[in-house]
């Protein structure tokens, strides 16, 4: 498969050290770059928590963001050094706790781009996040939906998805989800996105401890499986590009995933 020899590009991981519930330690970003690299992700861009809230408040704002600029500056040397082959870049995963976040500080977007991580708090979602998303596409920024399908309570439709990508929101999904990482709700949610070609982009959301899995080798073996390396590629490689260059993603086949899975089961059943 093309796929094993494609450049990879992941835009979601908490590797700024020390700034958020992701690498503690310079040593840790670098043994998680590393590892990503291992795996064939050659651009990065890395995405530590942030508040909407905060960027409500100047002084708590300027105050914070100042901490993780000092963190970002270590790790950037620290990367550059260690692996001059890795395109390294930075941004936020904004947590939208208030319905207005100002997002027009540049570090909050995926490196020079529009587009902007977000989520919603504790995993739910609340009230209101399509006003919410049009609101933020029409003061310029692309809203990049991370791992939607761990939110509890989406419709088993996607009616609510199908409208967040209606008025320009896109969707980043998690590799360990399509593994079960978070429980089979998510998965199941996951391969329903995919068989409608809903997803946009495939990341790590690698939160830089030792014990934590990439996942991204068994997502390639699951799409290997369905026969959609074209989907693959795109999804791993092409779109998360194409984001950090501020371009449109492209549209993705649909795969159908969920049939190859249960193939596999009916073969044990069979003893093939
Ligand atoms: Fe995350």
């Amino acid at each position: 498969m093309t796929g094993n020899r494609q450049e990879l590009a992941d835009l979601h991981s908490h590797l700024v050290p020390a700034v958020d519930d992701g690498a503690r330690t310079v040593d840790g970003s670098l043994d998680g770059l590393g590892r990503m690299m291992a795996v064939g992700i050659t651009r990065v861009a890395t995405t530590p928590h942030a508040l909407g809230s905060l960027t409500r408040d100047p002084v708590g704002f300027a105050k914070w963001i100042d901490e993780v600029d000092d963190q970002w500056a270590i790790l950037e040397r620290a990367a550059a050094a260690s692996f001059p082959g890795l395109e390294l870049q930075r941004g936020h995963e904004v947590m939208l706790d208030v319905p207005d976040p100002d997002l027009s500080d540049s570090r909050l977007h995926l490196g020079d781009t529009r587009y902007v991580l977000i989520e919603w708090p504790r995993l739910q979602i609340p009230p209101g996040t399509v006003p919410v998303l049009t609101r933020l596409v029409e003061a310029g920024v692309s809203p990049l939906i991370a791992h939607p399908e761990r939110y509890a309570g989406l419709d088993r439709g996607l009616a609510l998805v199908e409208e967040w990508r209606r008025v320009g929101a896109r969707l980043q999904c998690n590799y360990g989800s399509l593994l079960g990482r978070y429980g089979p709700a998510p998965r199941t949610v996951v391969l329903r996105m995919l068989e409608r070609g809903l997803v946009d982009c495939l990341s790590t959301d690698f939160h830089g401890r030792k014990h934590l899995k990439l996942f991204v080798r068994e997502a390639r073996d699951l799409f290997e499986e369905a026969e959609a390396d074209e989907a693959w590629s795109i999804l791993s490689g092409a779109n998360p590009r194409r984001i950090l260059d501020d371009e449109a993603p492209l549209a993705v086949p649909p795969v159908d995933m969920a049939t190859s899975l249960w193939g596999r089961v009916r073969d044990l059943f069979r003893g093939a």
